[in-house]
């Protein structure tokens, strides 16, 4: 299997104001260089500046925006395997979340993504089942293991850190070596052979 280093980009889902999402994003970007000993590459949809409407078919973003698309389309690009850390709103994922999704489509293909969700009780997993057949969509494969955080709020400390940070801890290791797994392979079958799309 492939050992060129892999980039990961980690993509911080929720965008409004007051969220709670950069707390677990920071906890699990620490836990991808304490595990790889890389640096992940962190796209915060809040400061993406990614327009909520989508181009007519065949057309570009035009004016302010066409940099914004270009630069996320870039860092997409440039990932060989993505983490969605991403909140639970109505039994589902944020628009933002989909927004990127739809925006993009080669820069998802054959390339694995994994979740790192939270919520209330039900720790944001509705949200990690509802992804599962959208990415796969865009021709990405998602990875089993997940890590989530139920009743997130209450669950970290003053610093950002988990109150009970070793099972955490442990499920993001997992997630992390399996999302490698599949990194690893996909980056070396697309260096191989173009992904039939
Ligand atoms: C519009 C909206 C809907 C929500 N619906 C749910 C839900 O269905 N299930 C749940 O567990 N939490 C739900 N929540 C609570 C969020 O998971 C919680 O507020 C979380 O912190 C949101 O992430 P954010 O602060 O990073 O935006 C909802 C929050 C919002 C704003």
């Amino acid at each position: 299997m492939s050992e060129k280093p892999l980039r990961i980009a980690v993509i911080l889902g929720s965008d409004r104001e007051g969220r709670f999402g950069p707390v677990v994003a920071r906890w699990f970007t620490e836990r991808v260089r304490e595990h790889t000993g890389g640096e992940p590459d962190l796209i915060d949809l809040k400061e993406a500046g990614l327009p909520t409407s989508l181009p007519a078919y065949g057309t570009r973003p035009q004016g302010e925006v066409a940099a914004a698309v270009a630069a996320v389309r870039e860092r997409l690009r440039a990932a060989d395997a993505f983490v969605v850390v991403t909140p639970e709103y109505n039994h589902s994922y944020p628009a933002s979340v989909k927004n990127v999704i739809d925006w993009y489509n080669a820069e998802w293909h054959a390339k694995p993504v994994a979740f790192v969700s939270y919520g209330g009780l039900s720790g944001g997993l509705r949200a990690v089942e509802h992804l599962r057949p959208v990415f796969s969509e865009v021709h990405a494969t998602t990875v089993r293991d997940t890590v989530s955080f139920h009743n997130a709020w209450g669950a970290f400390d003053g610093d950002g850190q988990p109150l009970d940070p070793e099972g955490p801890r442990l499920a993001a290791k997992l997630m992390i070596d399996r999302l490698l797994w599949w990194g690893h392979a996909l980056q070396e079958a697309r260096a191989k052979a173009p992904y039939a799309a």
